[in-house]
C-alpha cells in the first residue's frame, strides 16, 4: 500500500485513476482548485485538498509523506491556450515545475501528463515519441516544456519521472459544458438531447481516441517502474478514426441520426493525429484494451444514467 498525491483528482481522467488507486488499496490525496473537476467525481476515501498547483505552499503542503504524484492538474483545452496564452501557461507549465520542485526533497516519483499535442505538425504516421516534437499551440509547448524540465529534475535532482503522452482521452465524467470540451464528450451530450453536432471544419481530421480506463492502466504501470531515466511514452490505441466515423460510430451507439453541422476550423487545429503504442507495450507491459464502440457504448450509458439522475433530483 502506497500513498499517492494526484493533482487534478477531481478532474475527469483524475477521478477514475484515483478510484482505481483506491480500489487497489493505496492512500490517495487530491490537490485541485475545481475549475473544471468536481467534487462528486471523488470517492470519500480521498483526502481533498482544494488549491492551485501554481501555489507553492499548497503544493508543498499536498506533497507532505507521499511515496508519487501523478501530477494531472492542467487547463486541457488546445483551444483555450490559444486565447489566454500566459494564463494557461502558468498552470500548464510553471504549475508543473512547482510539482517538481516540491519533489526536490524527498525524490518522490513524479507521472505527469503530457500530450500527443507536443507533436503539433510532425505528420508521421503513426508518431513514436522519437519523432520530432513540433507544438503548434501554446498547450503542445507547455507540454513539452513540461517534459524537458522533468527530464532536468531527473537529471538534476535525481527525481524519477515519466511523462504521459496522452492522445484524445474519453470516456464517462469527461464533462461537455463547455465548448473546449473534448469532441467525444459535446457529441454524446448533444446527441442525447437530439440537438445537432458541430464539427470543426471538413470533419476528415483524425484523432486516436483511447478510453479512460485503460489510460489509468498505462498511469499507473508507469509509476510502478518511475525511474531518473525520464521515460515519455505515447498513450494511445493505435487506431485513426476521422470526425465523420466518430459521428456515425456514435450514432449507431446511441441510435441517434445526428444532424450535423460543419463550422470554421479551429485554429492551430491538428489534421491527424495516430500514435504508436509499442513502446510503452515493450516497457510498461500495457496496451489499450477496449475498442472505440465498446468505449463509446459505456460513455453513452453512463451520461444517460447521470442525467435521469440529474432530473429526478430536480424534479
Ligand atoms: P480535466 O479538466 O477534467 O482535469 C483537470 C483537472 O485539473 C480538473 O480537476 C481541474 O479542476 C484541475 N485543475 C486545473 N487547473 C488547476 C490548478 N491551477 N490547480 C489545481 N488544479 C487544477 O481534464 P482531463 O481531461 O482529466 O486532463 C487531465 C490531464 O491530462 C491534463 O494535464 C491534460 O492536459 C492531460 N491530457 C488530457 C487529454 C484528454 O484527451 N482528455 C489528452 C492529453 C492530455
Ligand atoms: C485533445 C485534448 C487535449 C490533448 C489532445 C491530445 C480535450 C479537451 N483536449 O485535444 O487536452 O492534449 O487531445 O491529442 O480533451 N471538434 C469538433 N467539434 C466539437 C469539438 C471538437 O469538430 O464540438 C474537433 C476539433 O476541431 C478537433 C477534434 O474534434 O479536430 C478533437 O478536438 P478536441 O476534443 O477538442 O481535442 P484536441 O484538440 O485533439
Amino acid at each position: 500500500m502506497a500513498k499517492y498525491l494526484v493533482t487534478g483528482g477531481a478532474g475527469f481522467i483524475g477521478s477514475h485513476l484515483c478510484d482505481a488507486l483506491i480500489a487497489r488499496g493505496d492512500e490517495v490525496r487530491v490537490l485541485d482548485n475545481l475549475s473544471t473537476g468536481r467534487r462528486e467525481n471523488l470517492a470519500s476515501e480521498v483526502e481533498f485538498i482544494l488549491g492551485d498547483v501554481t501555489d507553492e505552499d499548497a503544493v508543498q503542503k499536498a506533497s507532505i509523506d507521499i511515496d508519487g504524484c501523478f501530477h494531472l492538474a492542467a487547463i486541457a483545452s488546445v483551444a483555450q491556450s490559444t486565447e489566454d496564452w500566459v494564463g494557461t501557461h502558468e498552470v500548464n507549465l510553471t504549475g508543473a515545475i512547482r510539482v517538481l520542485d516540491a519533489a526536490r526533497a524527498t525524490k518522490f516519483p513524479v507521472v505527469y501528463a503530457s500530450s500527443a499535442a507536443v507533436y503539433g505538425d510532425n505528420a508521421s504516421m503513426p508518431l513514436c515519441e522519437s519523432d520530432r516534437a513540433s507544438p503548434l499551440t501554446p498547450y503542445g509547448a507547455d507540454k513539452l516544456g513540461c517534459e524537458l524540465h522533468a527530464r532536468v529534475a531527473s537529471v538534476l535532482h535525481n527525481i524519477p519521472t515519466t511523462g504521459m503522452r496522452f492522445f484524445n482521452v474519453y470516456g464517462p465524467r469527461q464533462d461537455p459544458r463547455s465548448p473546449y470540451s473534448g469532441v467525444i464528450s459535446i457529441f454524446t451530450d448533444r446527441l442525447s438531447r437530439c440537438l445537432n453536432i458541430p464539427i470543426f471544419g471538413d470533419g476528415q481530421q483524425s484523432r486516436d481516441f483511447i478510453f479512460v480506463g485503460d489510460v489509468v492502466r498505462f498511469l499507473i504501470a508507469a509509476m510502478d517502474r518511475a525511474d531518473t531515466r525520464a521515460a515519455i511514452y505515447n498513450v494511445c490505441s493505435g487506431q485513426s478514426t476521422n470526425l465523420r466515423q466518430l459521428a456515425q460510430t456514435l450514432a449507431t451507439v446511441s441510435g441517434v441520426t445526428p444532424q450535423i453541422e460543419y463550422l470554421p476550423a479551429r485554429q492551430g487545429d491538428i489534421r491527424a493525429s495516430l500514435g504508436d503504442p509499442a513502446r510503452a507495450a515493450k516497457i510498461l507491459n500495457v496496451r489499450a484494451e477496449v475498442s472505440l464502440g465498446e468505449g463509446l457504448s459505456q460513455t453513452v450509458s453512463h451520461h444517460v444514467t447521470t442525467t435521469l439522475d440529474t432530473s429526478k433530483a430536480a424534479e
